[in-house]
């Protein structure tokens, strides 16, 4: 059964970007401190020896920076660029909290090499605002209150992008399987759907990207 919400933003109340990542920030920060505080999220440089140059595409800006080639994308996004939109949680491939854009298809970013990812155009939360503004999938998810803690937020918009990328009008079931690899432990699910369910029926209208 749903927890009952803590955080219930009003509908078309012109949220903004700064507004909107605070809101979901603000519940998980205690989980965001604890998680990114582990010792074994941030890996040691061990040999300087052994790093490489390389160049990154994120949200249409190039980032170039020496990495060690076993280094997730995700610690490079996060502990190396100071890219924290996208979360760190179980880090093994089961949650999808991590979820980003490498050529429009989502992937788990705690199971991708940075070094695997040059070349390509990678696309985190943060590059899914239009200006300052939020884009359409994260207004969707304010609209319908598809969110508690927020934590598995981030990943979920971004699966849901990826999803209407490749199908604008998915239905219900199509939503549940496109997006199945990303686990929400609040249990927000159906209000997840009606979200992306809105936001494809306003990019099939013509209202979005
Ligand atoms: S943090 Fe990557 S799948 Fe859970
Ligand atoms: S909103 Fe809390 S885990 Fe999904």
């Amino acid at each position: 059964m749903a927890k009952k919400k803590q955080h219930t933003p009003k509908p078309g109340s012109g949220v903004t970007r700064r507004g909107f990542l605070g809101s979901v920030g603000a519940g998980a920060a205690a989980v965001a401190t604890g998680v990114t505080s582990r010792s074994e999220a941030v890996p040691e440089i061990t040999d300087p020896e052994e790093m490489v140059q390389t160049a990154l595409k994120i949200n249409g800006r190039l980032h170039r920076l020496l990495v060690e080639p076993r280094w997730t994308l995700l610690f490079v996004l996060r502990e190396r660029l100071g890219i924290t939109g996208t979360k760190a949680a179980c880090e093994r491939g089961e949650c999808g909290s991590c979820t980003v854009l490498i050529d429009d298809r989502p992937r788990y970013a705690c199971l991708t090499l940075a070094l695997e990812a040059e070349g390509s155009e990678i696309t985190t939360i943060e590059g899914l605002l239009e200006g300052e503004e939020l884009g359409e999938v994260q207004q969707a998810f304010v609209e319908h209150d598809a969110f508690q803690c927020g934590y598995c937020t981030p990943g979920q918009i971004v699966a849901a992008e990826g999803l209407l990328r490749t199908n604008p009008a998915p239905t219900e079931n199509e939503i549940l399987h496109g997006m199945s690899g990303n686990l929400c432990r609040c249990g927000a699910y159906q209000h997840i759907v009606n979200a992306v369910t809105h936001a494809g029926e306003n990019r099939k209208d013509g209202g979005g990207s």
